[in-house]
């Protein structure tokens, strides 16, 4: 999912309304094919519940459904309008609570739109009653909807599970349905297996009895679940071992695993079982289903999905073999299982009332599963490797002009799919880290809790979660945030400095910093910037932020004496590069050679410079003040050291190589 490629900035405009493209003379010179405009799904009749009995053949690969849907009919209408893809419906009819059953007459499948029209002879009337469809489909081979994961069993037979992947728009895949984020509605799944399979959903199970018409089968009955998103629903079955554990706020957390290496779920167990009292704490809301079971699948597209209750993964992002796997993997499932746990409450309690808000669902995981590694693993110093992970790479994307706003309209499935992209994962987990940063850990709590527990259940928007923070800190959330998400790339902070007495006067201005050269013309955009400023004083404290909110500004910083370095962003959390003056960018040696300057100050600073050095191509000067102070980070002789040592143990050890090297 988070590879390089950044989509054009237009990218978002593939389906914009309008009329088709043809010639001012009128005629007919389209060159690209005319697309309807997307339609979400109409309001007339919305579900209140799933009944989903699922039947998959393993050998055959096909699955059978039965749906009873309890469903609530606002308008008088004889037809229902619901997503379907590479289903096939045998039966559909409707029967109005008191009243008699009504066959549909018609099924209109609109392929291009995923869509099935169910046609009735009469209107149905305004009130609740049962939709039933029975159906048939594929289990297919592309790794979304339900489908198969192949796997070889200990004793090298290949065999399959049938398991699904539904974000972001193919639970109609698996079944008719309203499969739209908020729609939301409870599910009672059932799934009729082999006995001898693992057969697991969101939610417990509450009966298992032998299936009466095959004694190798048996029909496994899960708990209702809380009103959700059709994206989250999901099933597995197939052959697994798992280990199980119950976290301090009594959850039951199992990781499953392939056969035979449930040792290498542990690792995760324990992270899950860390996390999941983290988040109750953190976000003061308590996880509110009794299990959770992570589940380790042989072919899955992508690294992991938060299903809630079944979280699945790739083996990579949940395995950790206690003998043979390094620092990097454990900390990248640390990674990961924060993440999907995260969503559990951000983005499955709370849903995004539309895909346009899906940045901020990935967003927001992207940054807290790096909070709760770090509360979870504190030696692992996970946030250094943010910085040299998320955040450097979402500059470098955001400053080529192939880059797009974080937020973009969307609406066809096709659309969804490419929003899942760096941009939305780490620019949007960098723009949240600054954030929370500028209005400071408790508000930032205060605020999400107000926001958690004023949308649970129900779905929200981006500007949803900005009203909570705002009157949790009392600043303007709304608007800083909207400079950063509405509009594509970042500024370069240009700052200058002067001594007057005991005081240093900086001088601060923004352009948008673009890796192409600069900016030109007269329509630079800005930015509402949060800057924060230390001193060699304490450079881990900052002794002043402001909000840069006009083009250009001036700050005082007073009982800073001529001797004392300042630096800009502490903690490399603002989301823009920093241009220093000669004189102040000299001053800062010091704090690098002695390493009071930390090491994601360190790490900023490097990268801020490359980005720059470039550009000074004409200012020789520059360049090499720029290069003495990236060596100073990069600091030559601490390698020249390391380089010494490594030399001296392989003349002593290894004599022979002394005249070669
Ligand atoms: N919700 C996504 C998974 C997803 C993304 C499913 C796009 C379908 C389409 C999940 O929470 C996620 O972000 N997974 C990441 C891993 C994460 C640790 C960054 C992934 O799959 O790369
Ligand atoms: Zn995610």
């Amino acid at each position: 999912l988070l590879n390089d490629v950044v989509l054009p900035s237009n990218c978002c405009m593939l389906f914009c309304e309008g009329p088709p493209a043809s010639s001012s003379s009128g005629h007919n010179t389209r060159t690209m094919p005319e697309r309807r405009p997307f339609v979400r799904l109409p309001t007339d009749v919305y579900p209140v519940n799933y009944g989903l009995c699922l039947k998959p053949d393993l050998i055959d690969f096909t699955f059978e459904g039965k749906l009873e849907a309890l469903i609530e009919v606002t308008q008088s209408t004889n037809q229902i309008v619901m997503n379907c893809a590479d289903i096939d419906i045998i039966t559909a009819s409707f029967v109005p609570q008191g009243s008699e059953e009504i066959n549909a007459t018609g099924f209109n499948y609109q392929n291009e739109d995923e869509k099935v029209t169910l046609s009735f002879p009469s209107a149905l009337q305004k009130g609740s009653g049962t939709l039933k469809i029975d159906f048939v489909g594929e289990l297919n081979d592309k790794m979304k909807g339900f489908y198969r994961s192949k796997y070889t069993t200990p004793a090298g037979e290949v065999r399959y599970a049938a398991v699904t992947q539904f974000e972001a728009t193919d639970a109609r895949r698996a079944f008719p349905c309203w499969d739209e984020p908020a729609i939301k509605a409870t599910f009672d799944i059932t799934l009729i297996v082999p006995k001898d399979r693992v057969a697991l959903s969101n939610m417990n199970v509450i009966d298992q009895k032998p299936y009466p018409e095959d004694e190798n089968l048996v029909e496994v009955k899960f708990a209702t679940t809380p009103i959700m998103s059709t994206y989250l629903v999901a099933f597995v079955i197939g052959e697994y071992d798992y280990v199980e554990s119950q976290s301090s706020d009594g959850v039951t957390v199992r990781v499953y695993t392939p056969v035979g290496k449930a040792e290498q779920g542990k690792f995760a167990l324990e992270v899950a079982t860390k996390t999941l009292p983290f988040y109750k704490d953190y976000f003061s809301v308590p996880y509110p289903l009794p299990k959770i079971d992570l589940i380790a699948i042989a072919d899955f597209a992508a690294g992991a999905m938060e299903n809630w209750g079944l979280v699945t993964y790739r083996e990579t992002a949940l395995l950790i073999d206690p003998k043979n796997s390094c620092s990097s993997s454990r900390q990248w499932v640390a990674l990961v299982v924060g993440h999907e746990l995260a969503h559990q409450w951000f983005g499955n309690l709370v849903t995004m009332e539309w895909w346009t808000h899906l940045w901020l669902n990935e967003g927001f995981a992207s940054w807290i599963e790096y909070l709760c590694v770090d509360h979870c693993f504190p030696e692992y110093d996970i946030w250094t490797q943010f910085v040299s992970a998320d955040y450097t790479r979402a500059l470098d994307l955001d400053a080529l002009d192939s880059s797009h706003p974080i937020e973009v309209n969307v609406g066809h499935p096709s659309e969804v799919d490419e929003i899942f992209d760096a941009i939305s994962y780490s620019k949007g987990a960098s723009v949240i880290r600054m954030l929370h940063n500028y209005i400071g850990d408790e508000d930032f709590r205060k605020g999400m809790n107000a926001y958690l527990l004023k949308f649970q259940h129900k779905n929200a928007s981006t500007e949803d979660l900005w009203d909570c923070l705002e009157q949790a800190s009392g600043k303007p959330i709304a608007a800083v945030m909207g400079s950063w998400t509405k509009q594509m790339g970042f500024p370069i902070i240009v700052v200058d400095q002067e001594q007057q007495g005991d005081d240093r006067i900086l001088t601060i201005s923004q352009k948008k910093f673009c890796a192409s050269g600069p900016h030109n013309g007269e329509d630079c955009p800005t930015w509402m910037v949060p800057i924060s400023i230390c001193t060699s004083e304490d450079p881990k404290c900052s002794k002043l932020k402001v909000l840069l909110d006009r083009p250009e500004t001036t700050i005082t910083l007073s009982g800073v004496g001529p001797d004392q370095w300042v630096k800009i962003n502490p903690g490399t959390v603002g989301f823009y590069r920093i241009q220093y003056s000669s004189s102040m960018l000299e001053s800062l040696l010091p704090g690098i050679r002695d390493l009071s300057l930390q090491p994601v100050d360190r790490l900023g600073l490097q990268n801020d410079l490359f980005s720059l050095l470039h550009k000074q191509a004409d200012m020789q000067e520059e360049k090499n003040r720029i290069e003495r102070v990236l060596g100073a980070i990069s600091a030559p002789d601490l390698i020249q050291k390391v380089l010494n040592f490594a030399l001296s143990v392989h003349m002593t050890t290894l004599p022979h190589v002394a005249s070669v090297v």
